[in-house]
């Protein structure tokens, strides 16, 4: 299996495509052990941190059971839990928690705060979703894809609705892996053009085609997988009202699904709004891989822990 040791996990860009590959082949191990009834502590006697700064159903369930799992221990650290909360600095709250732990799971608004977090702590840090990147996520979508199609190279997802934390990290797994990628957007919610450029450098070392397009139909032409993702993420709900407006073209329903290959699956990194971004019908249908997708974030997570954590 891989080793990452002295590294982090901030984004995908941190890894190459075969650490990233090597991660998903690891996870499916990992997923059929745990079926089987087989310990694997590879992680016995290890502790992670885990920071909240925003809501979380998934991440926080799969890290802390993830832990549990590997033989270690998981602490869950809310918002107000922390002297952070009341202004201690993310330096010193990293130079600390290095001293007690052996990872740290942080959950931020501003992605820069998660980088200098990495920056001062002497253990890994892995991003459990910031303003911009959902790494995480990713490794659990590019499995599910995997799992799905029986391989990823030459594959097009294409991704409809907000150019968030979502749409970036995809473009970003989907480059280094040598699958295309084609985000459509309503104009002024483009993903970050910085971050667009980044993709299309690794793509080309990839073969993989990345674009941004304002139309659903391009995005979706013959796509093997169609994913989407709330049109108001956790940090924007004041815009909520113009969001519904802007957005309204860009749902993921039958007619939109039907632009797509027959074969194609749809995925979600959830909590979904059925009847905004995606339909009941195409979320709840027979495409849809989503509960996998959520099940996933705990296999991956392992092999990741596995991988930056294990002596
Ligand atoms: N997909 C995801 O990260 O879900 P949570 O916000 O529930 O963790
Ligand atoms: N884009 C969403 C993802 C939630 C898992 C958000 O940031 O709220």
């Amino acid at each position: 299996s891989v080793s990452l040791k002295g590294k982090h996990l901030l984004t995908l860009a941190d890894l190459t495509k075969d650490e990233i590959m090597q991660i998903i082949l690891d996870a499916i191990k990992l997923k059929e052990l745990q079926k089987k009834g087989e310990t694997h502590h590879y992680l016995k006697g290890k502790t992670l941190a885990m920071i909240f700064e925003k809501l979380s159903t998934r991440t926080r369930v799969s890290f802390e059971t993830g832990m549990f799992q590997l033989g270690g221990y998981a602490l869950f650290l809310g918002k107000d839990d922390l002297q952070m909360g009341r202004g201690e600095t993310v330096e010193d709250t990293a130079k600390v928690l290095s001293r007690f732990v052996d990872g740290i799971m942080i959950r931020a608004y501003s992605h820069e705060s998660v980088v200098q977090l990495a920056n001062n702590s002497d253990v890994p840090v892995i991003n459990g979703l910031t303003d911009d990147y959902h790494p995480c996520q990713v490794l659990a979508d590019l499995m599910t894809l995997y799992e799905a199609k029986g391989n990823l190279e030459g594959k097009k997802l294409a991704y409809v609705g907000d150019g968030n934390n979502m749409a970036h990290s995809l473009m970003i797994g989907c480059a280094k892996l040598g699958v295309s990628c084609s985000i459509a957007a309503p104009k002024g919610y483009g993903p970050k053009q910085a971050i667009v450029e980044r993709a299309q450098e690794f793509a080309k070392e990839s073969g993989a085609v990345i674009e941004v397009t304002n139309d659903p139909k391009v995005a979706a032409n013959g796509a093997d997988a169609v994913y989407t993702d709330v049109w108001t993420s956790m940090g924007w709900e004041a815009e909520q009202e113009e969001r519904l407006k802007a957005f309204a073209d860009f749902q993921v329903n039958s007619e939109l699904m039907a632009e797509a290959d027959s074969e194609a699956v749809f995925l979600h990194c959830l909590p979904a709004h059925r009847g905004e971004e995606v339909s009941a019908e195409v979320i709840d249908g027979p495409q849809s891989l989503v509960f996998d997708e959520a099940e996933n974030r705990l296999h991956a997570q392992k092999a990741l822990m596995v991988a930056l954590m294990a002596d």
